[in-house]
Parts: C-alpha cells; structure tokens; sequence
C-alpha cells in the first residue's frame, strides 16, 4: 500500500480505550456474514468518494474485507480477523494513517450512511442502530492519532 511517512507525531486521546458496549450479536445472527460483508462494502465504496480516500489502499474492496472479518467477530461470530491477520489491535494498525478529528468524522459519515441504506433495503434491525453508531463513535474516538488543534 502507497502511504506517506507520518509528518505528525502520534497523539494518545484523553478518553483512553473504549469503553462501550460491542454491537448485538442479534444483528450478526439476522444479517449473516454476508450481510456485514455487504455493510462494510458499502462503506467503503462511500469512503471511495469521500476526502479520505487517499489514506486507503488502492484495492478497497479487498480493505472492507479486512474490516468486514473484525466487525463479524466483534459481534461474537466466527473468529475471522485473527485467524486471517492476527490480533485486532486497532488502535496500533491505525498508527500508519494520520486520523485526525476531521477524518473521523468523514469515516463516521460514510459509515452511518451505509448503515441508513441497509435498514432501509436490505434489513439491518433499526432496533439495534442506535447502539451500533454509539459503538463506531466510541470506537473511533480512539483510533484518533493527530493532536486536535488548539
Ligand atoms: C476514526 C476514523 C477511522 C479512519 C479514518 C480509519 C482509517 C483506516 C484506514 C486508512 C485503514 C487501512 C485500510 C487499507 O487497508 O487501505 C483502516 C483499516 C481498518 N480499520 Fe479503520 N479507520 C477509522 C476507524 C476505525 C474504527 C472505529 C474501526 C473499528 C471499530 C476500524 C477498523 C478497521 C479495520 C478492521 C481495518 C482493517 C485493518 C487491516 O488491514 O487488517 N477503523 N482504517
């Protein structure tokens, strides 16, 4: 994959790991594999058009694969991201990527679009939505690595 060095150094957020409930394994028990194979594909093609496509690999169907496998075992399936590529820890895999509060919040966009599309046509249970937003905001508040400014 084509990145550019850091130029920044790497900033710790205050509010340390997440702590926040995973999302229901009930979505992955009514969607299926395929459904959150079929989720992240989407995201990604949004993150595609979106400012931060740069910082992604040029193959991104094969990254939301990546993502689809840890998002299937976070919600209790099948152990697909470490049997692939090994332990999760996010926060370190992210290190490479200058993420700064402006990226985060184009990654949050992209992905809750996907997600508004998917219970409206292809039967995401809107009643585990709210919970499943609150996860990728928590989440992602830790993969943030740029210092905000002042
Ligand atoms: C805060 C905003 C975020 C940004 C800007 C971001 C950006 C990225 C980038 C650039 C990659 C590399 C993709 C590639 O292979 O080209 C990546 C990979 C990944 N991200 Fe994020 N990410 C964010 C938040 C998150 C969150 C919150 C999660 C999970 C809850 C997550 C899960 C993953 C996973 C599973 C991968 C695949 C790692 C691998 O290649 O094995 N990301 N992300």
């Amino acid at each position: 994959m084509a990145q550019p060095e850091r130029t920044q150094p790497i900033y710790t957020p205050q509010g340390g790991p997440p702590r926040v409930d995973r999302p229901s394994g009930e979505i992955l028990e009514t969607v299926g594999e395929e459904g959150v194979f079929r989720i992240l594909s989407n995201t990604y093609k949004r993150i595609g058009e979106s400012p931060i496509r740069a910082m992604f690999a040029d193959d991104l169907e094969a990254a939301s694969r990546r993502s689809a496998a840890f998002f299937v075992q976070v919600m209790g399936g099948a152990p697909l991201y470490t049997e692939n590529y090994g332990p999760p820890r996010m926060r370190m895999r992210h290190f490479p990527f200058e993420i700064d509060a402006a990226a985060r919040t184009v990654w949050l966009q992209c992905f809750r679009g996907s997600l508004q599309e998917d219970v409206e046509h292809h039967g995401f249970p809107s009643e585990h939505l709210a919970s499943f937003e609150t996860f990728l905001e928590e989440f992602s508040k830790w993969m943030v690595n740029v210092e905000p400014k002042a």
